[in-house]
């Protein structure tokens, strides 16, 4: 089972997944944790291109990419083992849809559907919903003094995420509480999507 965490900048997905994951294996579940970007010669592109400032189209490619070796590393994962990812397809698609806007025709269905093709589903995605200032201020403890583009950008991805969620693709949860709830809320939704564990002989 695949389950991706998403949420802007400062949602507390990193936390909230470590949280996840020693909930589901206190629970008896096998647990695989990864992330993007990847720690790989294609994550390390990615975090290039960020810190350079790449064009934002080609920043897309890189998450893409980075993503499609990604994807080889766990979807042979032996049935029952939860792989929790921290970021999957949902980032691109909230992030380089405000980056891309005005270069793509609506970005956000243009990589939703693009990612359909390619990249397996998730069988549950949640979006950690936080306002922008309470991410940033997790950030940055508690002046936030980002420029106002960030703090407009990241409001552009917030509202994407929330987008996707009304379509269906993720669901809400609110993190603008302590990450042991978020996790626990998160654990509940998954153990009832396993159904019960069958007894070990
Ligand atoms: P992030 O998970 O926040 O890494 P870290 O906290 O370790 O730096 O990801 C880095 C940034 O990349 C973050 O601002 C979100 C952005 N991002 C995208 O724009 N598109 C994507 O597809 C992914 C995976 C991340």
């Amino acid at each position: 089972m695949l389950v991706a965490l998403e949420g802007i900048d400062g949602s507390g997905k990193t936390t909230v997944a470590r949280k996840l994951a020693a909930e589901l294996r206190r629970r008896g579940h096998r647990v695989r944790l990864t992330r993007e970007p990847t720690p790989t010669w294609l994550g390390r592109a990615v975090r290039r291109g960020i810190r350079s400032g790449v064009d934002p189209l080609a920043l897309a490619c890189l998450f893409l990419a980075d993503r499609a070796t990604h994807v080889g590393t766990w979807s042979r994962a032996p049935r029952g083992e939860v792989v929790i990812t921290d970021r999957y397809r949902d980032s691109t698609s909230a992030y380089q849809a405000v980056a891309l806007r005005g270069r793509v025709e609506d970005p956000l269905r243009f990589f939703s559907t693009l990612q359909d093709r390619w990249f397996p589903a998730p069988d549950l995605a949640f979006l950690l919903d936080v306002p922008v200032r309470v991410g940033l201020a997790r950030i940055r403890g508690r002046t936030v003094r980002e420029p106002f583009e960030k703090i407009r950008f990241l409001a552009g991805v917030r509202r994407n995420y929330l987008r996707l969620a009304r379509e269906g693709r993720l669901i809400v949860l609110d993190a603008d509480r302590p990450p042991e709830q978020v996790a626990k809320d998160a654990a509940e939704r998954i153990q009832k999507r396993l159904g019960p564990r069958p007894r070990s002989k």
